[in-house]
């Protein structure tokens, strides 16, 4: 089967100035929650709107669900949760799902039948014949997501469902997010959220700037980054003159770095600075977060002359 989205060399320039996406490649499997990661004006938004025809890419080659992107009957079999929506106050969670459900076409007696259970998908049944305005930012979010699935669709796109919501509503996004998927659906998720991603999401890309800097699995992205770290007390010059033998091995500020996951291959260091009467504070693998991923790619671009305002920032977030 293709993949739910693979696209190549997305372009979009806004009124011929603002370079929006420069070449952006990326594919998303059947099946995976996806998440497209970045700072606020990466693009992301850009990248989703070209997808479901609500802007016009200035370049763009590739397919959704197996179609060329701008086929509008694709469209039919795709969910859409736009960033910054706003309902109508005065409809009810039950009315807004109807009303969207009216609008992709689906037939009244199927609507009547499924606007129940997607609001119980999203555990808002409860809340069916409540006004939207008496909802919770998170409770407006996951009726969002129940009128993006009114359809049946195999695809949903949801453009930072979890923004503005506290810690207990995202939790609830989040595990929505993972019945949906239990559910065979593919799932993309754009989010400046970085904690978001990291718990839900089976691959990531990361976008700066308009382009995507790096895209895969958690355990891909963080391979080649993890290592151990000996930590000692003395001086680095004498470390690493005793370590210089050991590939890979590098010395700074008091830590001895091993570019390996192997354990085994972390005794020699220590045997070796212990046999100089070097004592050893401590030993810890180190696998690097999305979080330091991130700043990573982003850090790329900070040459001299970036100034901290260079890049909007990121939401750091505590995990809960
Ligand atoms: N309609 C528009 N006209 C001009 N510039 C836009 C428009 N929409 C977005 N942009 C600009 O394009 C860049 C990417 O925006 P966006 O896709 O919304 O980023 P993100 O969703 O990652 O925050 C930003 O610099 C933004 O200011
Ligand atoms: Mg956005």
């Amino acid at each position: 089967m293709t993949a739910a989205i693979d696209v190549q060399q997305v372009e979009k320039m806004y009124r011929g100035k603002i370079h929006a996406l420069r070449g952006v490649d990326m594919r998303v499997e059947r099946g995976e929650v996806f998440g497209l990661l970045g700072p606020n004006g990466a693009g992301k938004s850009t990248l989703v709107k070209i997808l479901m025809t609500v802007i016009s890419p200035t370049k763009c080659q590739g397919t959704m669900l197996g179609k060329p992107i701008g086929h509008k009957a694709t469209l039919a079999n795709v969910g859409y949760l736009p960033e910054h929506h706003r309902f109508p106050e005065y409809l009810t969670g039950a009315q807004i799902v109807d009303y969207f459900g009216a609008l992709a076409g689906t037939p009244r007696a199927e609507r009547k039948r499924r606007i129940g259970e997607m609001l119980d998908l999203v555990g808002m049944g409860r809340w069916a014949d409540t006004k939207i305005k008496q909802y919770s930012k998170g409770m407006r979010q996951r009726v969002g997501i129940a009128q993006a699935m009114i359809n049946d669709p195999d695809l949903i796109l949801m453009d930072e469902p979890t923004d503005g919501v506290d810690p207990v509503g995202r939790k609830d996004i989040r595990d929505v997010v993972r019945t949906i998927r239990d559910r065979g659906k593919t799932v993309l998720i754009n989010s400046h959220l970085l904690s978001e991603l990291e718990m839900v999401c089976d691959r990531v890309a990361i976008m700066v700037q308009g382009e995507v800097r790096q895209q895969g699995s958690l355990d891909d992205l963080t391979e080649p980054h993890r290592r151990y770290e000996v930590s000692f007390v003395g001086d680095d010059q004498s470390a690493a003159a005793l370590l210089a033998g050991m590939e890979g091995v590098s010395v700074e500020a008091g830590i001895a770095s091993i570019p390996t996951e192997d354990p085994n291959r972390i005794q020699p260091v220590i045997d070796c600075l212990r046999a100089s009467q070097i004592v050893v504070k401590g030993v810890r693998a180190y696998r690097p977060s999305l979080e330091q991923l991130f700043l990573d790619a982003v850090g790329e671009d900070s040459g001299p002359g970036a100034g901290p305002n260079k890049h909007s920032r990121m939401h750091m977030e505590a995990r809960p």
